[in-house]
Formats: structure tokens, C-alpha cells, sequence
């Protein structure tokens, strides 16, 4: 069996074989399922048929990671690393040929340096932890990563990282500053040591390609004691397009201390039983409410922004608040596997950039898609751009969506267990909504966020891959800036030891 003398490797390479043997799982092993399962996020990836790793590690030194790089490449088998496991694919846990997984959760310390105003931060903490470390230390510094707390910091810089500070201050990858990091040789590398090609390559270039990130040194950043979050919906019968059609205009405008977007679900309304689509105008801003009504009188005054809407906070508690689960102690951020009830356990996403500003006639013809289907977790997503973003040049780092974009959508169609044998129902509405968006949205190429990860943009070959293949949706994920990943991963990782289904290839 391949994987018995993969464990023989294993216990070889070790230095400390006793220490080795209490991380690595197989199926034989009785907890070898409850650590599979406890980072499988999105259970499409859960089911009988999906593939199961030969062997989980979950490394509690480097040395392990290095003995299991070490053995899978002399053994031939592929491995997956995994941080927090919130791929949307499932990629960090799934592969269609014999593999190991390195789940890293063991290495999850969080360093705070207030007077620096940096952190150090390992690669299987989740986003959560990172928040709740600063916020012990000071009120006033953060870091500008996502809402949905239990996202793996690994996974999550590794393509980029985009979250409600980033109009003020850009990706989490641009708040990189330096990387421990392993590559295909078992190296540990820094920023000096591996130079400025690889440094770039990781800040957003997509986990799984260069090698194995062991914690990130981030810069934290500034905010005020007070943030100031507010939500306003608004039904179609409520002037909902005619809203959304100037919100278009007006939000990538907007100073980059407010974080501006609008989630769309269609809705029973009560009165009447007629289905309708509510828009939901929700925002973060980096200031007080004093501050916030009279700029928003003065710029949106059509939505009618009142001080009942707004509520003052700390900016962590605004991430509590952001997940829906307001009232909750802060130490809910530390809850590693909480499942937040918003997210149904089953999901399929899909994502778009708008440059233009669409016509109400083209919104109109979204929103009678997303009439089709009700259900509380199908939803549609407007995260406006422009602040810093317009600024920061777009081969700063592989992440390329910067200036030129007026918002990305995010498509969301979830579903329940009891309604499993919908699912490609389901998928396919996802599916047609996205084409019924093509003339509406960026082209040529057709972009994509790569955190947003969508096999339906293309993939690579099971065996080898080839780089005409992978630039179809490797341009989507990274416009120009895939071939310098393309170069760097020929440099780190020749012979494509790293890899899976949207991973660079080297050429
Ligand atoms: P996971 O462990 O699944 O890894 C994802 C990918 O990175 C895999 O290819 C994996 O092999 C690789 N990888 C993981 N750890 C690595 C490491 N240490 N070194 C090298 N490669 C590694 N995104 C966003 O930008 N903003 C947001 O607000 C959200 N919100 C959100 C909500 C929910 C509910 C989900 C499920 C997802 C998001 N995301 C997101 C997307 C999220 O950022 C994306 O899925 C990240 O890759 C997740 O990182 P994890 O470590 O959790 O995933």
C-alpha cells in the first residue's frame, strides 16, 4: 500500500519518531474522521463519494511538515494543505489521486507587538483569534481581514484577503511584511532569504501553488475607538432598483473610512404573499454617527439614512455584529468550530466585477432571477471598490482588481440537508444567473476573485498541466499578473510538486 511506506518514511525522517506518530491519522485510526470532518466547511464535500486523504498530519513542529513534504514526494503522493479549510471547492481536503493532508491547526500562536503595531501569526489560526489578540492589547489597532471569523489565516492572505477595512487600507496580503514559509526542498525560507519574486507570488497568488506558509508577520493597522455600522433595507416596492441603480455611482465614491455594500434576497412578502427582492444597504465606517449622517445626507440622500439605522461600536465588536450574532461575549471569535446559522451547511459561489454601471432594465433582470429562488441563504452581494484600492498599483501584488472597478458581485445559493436532493437545481440557478450577468460585467478577461474559488472558470488536467490550459482561468484570477506567478512557480517548484486543480504551473 503506497501509504505504508509513506509512514515508514515518516517515522525514518523523524527525528523524534514518538513525537511524529501522535499527529499522523489513517483510516484505521478511530479519530481519523473527526479531524477530516472538523474542517470541512462547506459539506458538498462531505458526501460518500468524495475522496478521502490516505493520511491527515497535523504537524505540531516544522520538522514534521518537512518529514511529510520529504516522503510524499519520494512515494509519489500529492499533497493538500489545510488552515482553516474554507476553500469553496474544498481543495485544502479533496484530490482525485492518492494524497496526504498537513493540517496545520496545531500551529495557531498569535503574537500582538502593540508598539510595533505588527503581529506574528501562524497559519492554521483562524481570522477570530487574530481580532481577539489585538483587541486584548488595544482598541485601537486591527487588521483589515474578512467578517467571517473562522476563515484559516493560511488560506485566506494566501489570495489576498479582502474584508470591510479594505477600501482603507487594501488586501491583508498588502499588510504582509514578512512570511515563514517552507518550499518543495523542505527550505525555511523568510522574505530576505526567499527574495521579492516568492514574497510577492504569496500575497495573493492563491494557496496550494509555492509551497507551504508556516505564519505570516502582519502590519496592523489604525482605527478609531468608536466605529459607526448601519443596515437599511429596502423592498422593490420600496424603490430598491432605482437605489441601488445610484448606489452604483455613488459608493466606490465614497471616502475610503466607509465600507459600502448591499445584499440582495429575494423574499415572501408578508402582506401580500407576493415574492419580492429586499436590498439591504449595510456599512462600515471608520468614525462616529455624527460624522456619518451628514456625509451621507449630503452623498445618498435617497436612501434616507436616519440615526435610529446606526449603531457605534469597537471594531471588533463590529465583526461580532457583521457575523449576525450580536449580544455574543467576544470570546465566541476564539469558537474554532462555530458554525455560523447564516451559512447554510451546503454551498456553490460565483463572482463578477462591474465597471460600468449597470441599467435599472439589466438589475431588474437579476432581481427577477433571484425571485426564482427563495430560500434564506440564496444571496447576492454588491462589495463596492474604489478608496485605496484605485490607488494601489495592480501588479503590487498578484491580486489585480484595483483601479476600474466600480464593485464585485458575490453570488451565494446554499441550501439544507433536507433539501440535498435539490442541489443541482440549485447549482444550476447560480449558474444562470452568472450568464444572464455577461453583458453586464468585466470581459476579456471575464475576472474572478480567487478566495472566491469557482471550478466552473476552468482547470487543470488531473496529470500535467499545461500553461495554455491554466491561463483560461488563471487571466480570470490574475490578469496579466498570472505569468510572473507562472515564472516564480517555475523557479520554487519545477517539477509541480505542489499542486491541484487551479494551482500555478510551472513551464
Ligand atoms: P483552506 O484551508 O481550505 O485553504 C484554501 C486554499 O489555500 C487551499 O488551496 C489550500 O491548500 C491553501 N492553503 C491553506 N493553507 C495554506 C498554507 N498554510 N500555505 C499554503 N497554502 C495553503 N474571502 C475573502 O477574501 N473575504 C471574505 O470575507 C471571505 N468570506 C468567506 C466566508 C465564508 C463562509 C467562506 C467559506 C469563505 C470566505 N472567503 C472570504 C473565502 C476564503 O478567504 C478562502 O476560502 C480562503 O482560501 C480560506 O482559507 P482557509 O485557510 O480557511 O482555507
Amino acid at each position: 500500500l503506497p501509504h505504508e511506506t509513506f509512514l515508514h518514511c515518516l517515522s525514518l525522517r523523524s527525528n523524534d519518531s514518538s513525537s511524529i506518530s501522535r499527529v499522523i491519522f489513517t483510516r484505521q485510526n478511530s479519530s481519523y474522521e473527526s479531524v477530516l470532518e472538523a474542517r470541512i466547511r462547506n459539506l458538498r464535500f462531505n458526501s460518500s463519494d468524495t475522496p478521502k486523504p490516505l493520511v491527515i498530519v497535523t504537524p505540531t513542529q516544522i520538522s514534521h511538515v518537512q518529514a511529510t513534504i520529504y516522503c510524499s514526494r519520494k512515494h509519489g503522493l500529492q499533497t493538500r494543505t489545510r488552515s482553516g479549510g474554507h476553500d469553496y471547492e474544498g481543495l485544502s481536503f479533496v484530490a482525485r489521486v492518492p494524497f496526504v493532508v498537513i493540517d496545520l491547526f496545531n500551529f495557531r500562536s498569535v503574537d500582538i507587538d502593540v508598539e510595533n503595531r505588527v503581529a506574528w501569526v501562524q497559519a492554521g489560526a483562524i481570522l477570530g483569534e487574530l481580532y481577539y489578540r489585538i483587541a486584548e492589547k488595544s482598541r485601537t489597532l486591527a487588521f483589515p481581514g474578512g467578517v467571517f471569523y473562522t476563515i484559516g489565516v493560511g488560506g485566506y492572505i494566501s489570495g489576498g484577503g479582502f474584508g470591510l477595512l479594505f477600501r482603507k487600507y487594501g488586501t491583508a496580503g498588502d499588510n504582509v511584511v514578512d512570511v515563514q514559509f517552507i518550499d518543495v526542498n523542505g527550505r525555511i525560507l523568510d522574505r530576505e532569504s526567499m527574495g521579492e519574486d516568492l514574497f510577492w507570488a504569496i500575497r495573493g497568488g492563491g494557496g496550494g501553488s509555492f509551497g507551504i506558509v508556516l505564519a505570516w508577520k502582519l502590519r496592523l493597522v489604525p482605527v478609531p475607538e468608536n466605529v459607526t455600522v448601519f443596515s437599511v433595507s429596502r423592498t422593490l416596492e420600496q424603490n430598491a432598483t432605482e437605489l441601488i441603480h445610484r448606489w452604483q455611482y455613488i459608493a466606490p465614491e465614497l471616502p475610503d473610512e466607509v465600507y459600502p455594500s448591499v445584499q440582495l434576497r429575494a423574499i415572501n412578502s408578508t402582506q401580500d404573499g407576493r415574492i419580492t427582492v429586499v436590498a439591504s444597504f449595510i456599512s462600515m465606517f471608520l468614525g462616529s454617527i455624527d460624522e456619518l449622517l451628514p456625509l451621507m445626507e449630503q452623498r445618498f440622500p435617497e436612501l434616507g439614512l436616519t440615526r435610529q439605522d446606526c449603531t457605534e461600536m469597537s471594531w471588533v465588536q463590529s465583526i461580532v455584529f457583521n457575523n449576525g450574532i450580536q449580544n455574543q461575549p467576544l470570546e465566541i471569535l476564539l469558537n474554532r468550530t462555530y458554525r455560523n446559522p447564516v451559512i447554510t451547511p451546503y454551498y456553490k459561489i460565483k463572482s463578477d466585477y462591474v465597471k460600468q454601471p449597470i441599467s435599472e432594465t439589466g438589475l431588474n433582470g437579476l432581481f427577477s432571477r433571484l425571485t426564482e429562488e427563495v430560500a434564506s441563504s440564496t444571496v447576492i452581494i454588491l462589495f463596492a471598490y474604489g478608496g485605496i484600492m484605485n490607488r494601489i498599483p495592480e501588479n503590487a501584488t498578484p491580486f489585480p482588481h484595483r483601479a476600474g472597478n466600480l464593485y464585485k458581485i458575490f453570488y451565494n445559493v446554499g441550501w439544507l440537508e433536507d433539501d440535498k436532493v435539490n442541489a443541482e437545481r440549485r447549482i444550476d440557478w447560480a449558474r444562470r444567473a452568472y450568464n444572464y450577468m455577461t453583458p453586464f460585467v468585466s470581459k476579456n478577461p471575464r475576472e474572478a476573485y480567487i478566495n472566491y474559488r469557482d471550478l466552473d472558470i476552468g482547470s487543470n488536467n488531473i496529470g500535467d498541466t499545461s500553461y495554455e490550459q491554466a491561463s483560461i482561468w488563471g487571466h480570470k484570477y490574475f490578469k496579466d499578473n498570472f505569468n510572473r506567478l507562472v515564472q516564480v512557480k517555475t523557479k520554487i517548484d519545477p517539477e509541480n510538486f505542489f499542486k491541484h486543480e487551479q494551482s500555478i504551473p510551472p513551464r
